[in-house]
């Protein structure tokens, strides 16, 4: 379904849990969080549901976010029955990849597509300093176990903060160089509100170029198989490829193709601002589908033409990211 601004919806983002079994310094509080309790959440039942009645309004492809999606209970179980409506053509998951290894081949039986792996830093103590208790090892194993079922193409997201890991940007060059993964370079957004916040910590896609440029000619070459805002670039002789997300120094929002589901029901046309549609209360007060798929319809007309986060830091956006799913 088009929205108002003729943009083509068919992208659903799905955060199951707003739990997380790390804690990156710039998605939650160091405190750690007050989860949701299970009455708040979306069962997985609710979830296949609102998922059948998105298709019916054009959604064809969706991915599973969090907080930490494979710390859900049944999540194999949730991959197959939304992997069997038959619409969907795509159903992919955004993780940490700390819980992946295990999970890997079911999930894959039960028809996932393809895995995004956070990854912010290639050096343990780094990678331990910014998740506050993450293993490097434990998410390595995991991108060798995706690629060693084919899960492809495997990516990577990479937030890029000035004085923690832009160090890193070339080493993960190198990595997209040799081996056959598909590294994001993500600008860091100011999304919840975090005192971790702060405009200097922000590195521009453009000064993540002008580090690359230094040692590697990056070239336009045919996109990898993706739904979102990426900009991709080939290496000369790599393997993977290299990609940019510049939701702050140039937002992509003309292209914008999604909606967001919240753990707790609430449909956003937006990752920033405040609008939403409370879709848990809807099934709880017996929505049929025909009104929910006019609630999803309502979001997609209603969906805002763009944000406006590079102006003001903060503002309108106390929503956290580990409730959103990124
Ligand atoms: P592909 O289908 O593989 O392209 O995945 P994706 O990029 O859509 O999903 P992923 O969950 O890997 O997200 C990568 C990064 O893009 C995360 O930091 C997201 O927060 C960010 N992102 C995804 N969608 C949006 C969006 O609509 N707006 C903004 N500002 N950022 C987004
Ligand atoms: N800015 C940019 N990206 C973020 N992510 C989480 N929080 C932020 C932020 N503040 C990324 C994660 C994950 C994806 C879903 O969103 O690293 O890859
Ligand atoms: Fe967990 Fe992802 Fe948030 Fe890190 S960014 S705390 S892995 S939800």
């Amino acid at each position: 379904m088009l929205d108002s601004y003729a943009r083509e919806v068919d992208y659903l983002r799905v955060s199951v849990t707003d739990r997380c079994n790390l804690r990156c310094k710039y998605c939650m509080p160091a405190e750690g969080i007050e989860s949701l309790g299970h009455t708040q959440i979306l069962a997985l039942e609710e979830i296949v549901r609102l998922v059948r009645v998105a298709a019916r309004v054009g959604i064809r492809k969706v991915r599973l976010t969090g907080g930490e999606p494979l710390v859900r209970r049944n999540i194999t179980d949730l991959v197959a029955q939304i992997a069997a409506i038959p619409q969907i053509t795509e159903i992919a998951l955004t993780t940490n990849g700390v819980l992946f290894a295990d999970l890997a081949a079911e999930l894959k039986a039960a028809g996932l597509t393809r895995v995004n792996f956070s990854l912010d830093s290639l050096e343990p103590d780094c990678f331990h300093y910014i998740t506050s208790r993450g293993n490097l090892i434990d998410v390595t194993g995991a991108i060798a176990k995706a690629l060693a079922l084919g899960l492809a193409p495997v990516k990577i997201n990479t937030v890029v903060m000035k004085g923690i890991n832009d160090h890193e940007i070339l080493a993960f060059v190198r990595l997209a160089k040799e081996m056959p993964l598909h590294v994001r370079f993500i600008e860091f957004m100011p999304v919840g509100d975090l005192p971790f916040y702060q405009t200097d910590r922000m590195v521009s896609v453009s000064e993540i170029k002008a580090i690359i440029a230094q040692q590697y000619d990056l070239y336009s070459g045919p996109a990898v198989q993706g739904n979102g805002p990426a900009k991709c670039y080939q290496i000369n002789g790599g393997l993977g490829s290299i990609g940019f997300i510049s939701a702050m120094s140039d937002h992509f929002c003309s292209e914008c193709n999604r909606l967001r589901l919240t753990a707790d029901g609430k449909l956003r046309g937006c990752l920033f601002g405040k609008q939403e549609i409370n879709l848990k209360m809807a099934l709880q007060n017996g929505a049929s589908d025909e009104k929910l798929a006019h609630l999803f319809s309502k979001a997609i007309r209603e969906k805002p033409r763009c944000h406006h986060m590079s102006e003001g830091w903060g503002a309108d956006n106390k929503r956290k990211m580990y409730q959103i799913g990124g």
